[in-house]
């Protein structure tokens, strides 16, 4: 798809690599290039060789430069002052996850968008592993029935560093939304309530909610739980988690990396208490254009701009993947159930 985009990309912290790359290749003109911190702009114009002009003031970047697409890849509490500032100002708005900061904040984003006839999407790119879109293709399929139970467990030890450190309930706010957000798209349901445990284990590095618990109930009477810690030394788990997804009939496996496997029952033949299972693994690649993380996600935001194709991470579906983690936080907070609704 040919872009005749040109772009202000606000944030060239550790993130922006990864956003400018995909860019590039969609070929998307970074018209500016804006950071507080404007040597941090200039290493990234230096590194991808831009002729985009550099700004330390979004203000400014949005005077002097023709654009019509805003890149949000800032700190998450700056996400709503910028997105704002790209939205008042007629720009459509991809911004990094976590869409908001609390509910509020995200409708307010949703309306502002809608008000002025403008795309705003959310960078959920761990949607779009190829294991992911696998998987969803075998339950597509109907091979383990209907989907009963999810279990997610997520457990890497990252010592980042930086903005996370100092911030709360910092596994739920900066990476469950991932899983959570994943859940989502693979079982094709939301949550309808929460039960969450959060705490700082002994000899954690950071300064709130290192690890995390949770049970949801998500439409369908579907369970999801997630067990995940930022402070498990030893025997980690991918980035991705590692699942497990039992339907009516069956289930599926993966190890958050490239093992995806399957049984389903074979009501047919009974082996003492058990009927015999049949294996399966998938059979087909994705489309490649769904299965590149960032790089997906920013063609399926252009795509909305240029043809109406709503893009699955608009943040008028992505609020449900927030209400998730910020259901979670509420949860741990007053030590009890909590519903969920959007
Ligand atoms: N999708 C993913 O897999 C993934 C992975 C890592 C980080 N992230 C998200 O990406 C975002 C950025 O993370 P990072 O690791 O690059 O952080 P970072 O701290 O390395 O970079 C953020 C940059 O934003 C700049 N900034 C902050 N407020 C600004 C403002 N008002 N105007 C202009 N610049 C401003 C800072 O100066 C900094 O350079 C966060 O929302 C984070 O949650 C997503």
């Amino acid at each position: 798809m040919p872009s005749k985009f040109e772009a202000i990309m606000v944030g060239c912290g550790a993130m922006s690599a990864e956003w400018i790359r995909s860019a590039k290749e969609l070929g998307i003109h970074i018209s500016a290039l804006v950071d507080l911190n404007l040597e941090l702009a200039r290493a990234r114009a230096s590194q991808f060789q831009l002729d985009a002009r550099l700004f330390d003031n979004l203000d400014n970047a949005i005077q002097k430069v023709q654009a019509q697409v805003l890149f949000d890849c800032t700190v998450p509490s700056a996400h709503g002052e910028v997105d704002s500032k790209g939205l008042t100002n007629g720009l459509h708005v991809l911004e990094e996850k976590p869409l908001a900061m609390s509910l509020t904040e995200a409708y307010r984003l949703i309306d502002l968008a809608e008000k002025n006839k403008l795309v705003h999407a959310v960078i959920q790119n761990r949607r779009f592993h190829p294991g992911v879109r696998k998987i969803r293709r075998l339950l597509d399929r109907g091979l383990i029935g209907e989907i009963t139970t999810v279990n997610i467990d997520f457990f890497v030890p990252a010592h980042f560093g930086g903005f996370r450190e100092k911030m709360d309930s910092i596994l739920l706010t900066d990476m469950a939304i991932h899983p959570f957000d994943t859940a989502r798209y693979l079982t094709g349901a939301n949550a309808e309530s929460v039960y969450c445990e959060e705490w700082n284990p002994k000899g954690s590095w950071w300064q709130h909610g290192a690890s995390a618990h949770a049970i949801f109930r998500m439409s369908g009477d579907i369970r999801c739980t997630f067990r995940g810690s930022w402070c498990s030394e030893g025997l980690r788990t991918p980035w991705d988690s590692v699942w497990r997804i039992i339907g009516t009939n069956g289930t599926i496996c993966w190890d958050g990396l490239n093992d995806i496997r399957g049984e389903y029952a074979n009501k047919e033949k009974a082996d003492g208490l058990f009927y015999e299972t049949e294996s399966f693994v998938p059979s087909e690649e994705p489309d490649p254009k769904e299965a590149r993380g960032h790089f997906s996600v920013m063609y399926q935001f252009l795509r909305n701009i240029e043809e109406g194709i709503p893009a699955e991470t608009r943040s008028a579906d992505n609020i449900q993947s927030l209400a998730m983690v910020l259901g979670a936080i509420e949860s741990a907070k007053v030590g009890q159930r909590v519903p969920i609704s959007v």
